[in-house]
């Protein structure tokens, strides 16, 4: 059976949550589709009002993050239970900005992958390497690492609702998109990955997404691709571009 894309927006530390509202109301009839899944991961404190905001359309909402704990004196950090009780679906691990900024590890990444699907909720789990590794000639052999750690005491049946987003670090914000080509040759990569790890049913059912710059010119050609199922947008995700990205077809 073929892949539903996916498509969601990571919002990074954008929009208040009145901004939040107005974008949505914007963005709603522009992103209607049947499809793809599309998805606003937005900041935490977005996550209440987006998904009153959201309510009758065929819009999920997103963390962009949480913590692999349950409850207790983790000052400043947002609990799985907490995400799930008001109706998120998504969370996004590992996305490279946490882990240059935030200091999140593979193995901390593993701890919150598990942790999700103990809470029902589905990762958007992130990999890339970084412009050095590429001209070192490592990229797989860095994602494959990332991509092993990540998915250590996941199920076959998790991973295969799971999402894998490959991020190349270099065409994040940098208006650099990695070409079609190596997009597809790194998204081909993961599923052998995933397929070494599992089966190959599993690696057919994970969906795996591009992010890095894309755009409402850019997305169609990267979609297209065998192996990739949909993108991880930044800037774009934004503006009204979104709704051009989400209906590339
Ligand atoms: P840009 O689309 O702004 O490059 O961001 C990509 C990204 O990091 C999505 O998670």
């Amino acid at each position: 059976m073929a892949r539903k894309k996916i498509i969601a927006g990571n919002w990074k530390m954008n929009m208040t949550p009145s901004e939040a509202v107005e974008l949505i109301n914007t963005l709603k009839p522009l992103v209607k589709t049947e499809d793809a899944d599309v998805v606003f991961c937005v900041p935490a404190i977005d996550i209440i009002p987006a998904l009153e905001a959201v309510k009758g359309t065929n819009i999920e909402i997103g963390a962009e993050n949480m913590y692999y704990e349950e409850k207790g004196a983790y000052t400043g950090e947002i609990s799985p239970a907490m995400l799930t009780d008001v109706g998120v679906k998504y969370v996004i691990i590992g996305h490279s900005e946490r882990r240059e900024y935030f200091a999140e590890t593979d193995e901390t990444v593993n701890k919150k992958v598990l942790k999700a699907f103990e809470h029902g909720i589905t990762p958007i789990v992130c990999c890339g390497e970084t412009l050095t590794q590429r001209e070192q000639g490592v990229t797989m052999d860095f994602i494959r690492q990332q991509v092993k750690i990540a998915f250590l005491g996941v199920t076959a049946d998790q991973a295969k609702t799971a999402v894998i987003a490959y991020e190349p670090i270099w065409a994040i914000g940098t208006g650099k998109t990695a070409t079609t080509e190596q997009a597809q040759e790194v998204c081909g990569g993961i599923r052998r990955c995933i397929a070494e790890i599992y089966d190959e049913a599993t690696a057919e059912a994970i969906r795996i997404q591009y992010g890095g710059s894309v755009n409402a010119k850019t997305a169609p050609e990267l979609f297209v691709q065998p192996d990739i199922d949909g993108g991880l947008v930044g800037g774009a995700a934004l503006k009204p571009d979104f709704g051009q990205i989400v209906n590339w077809k």
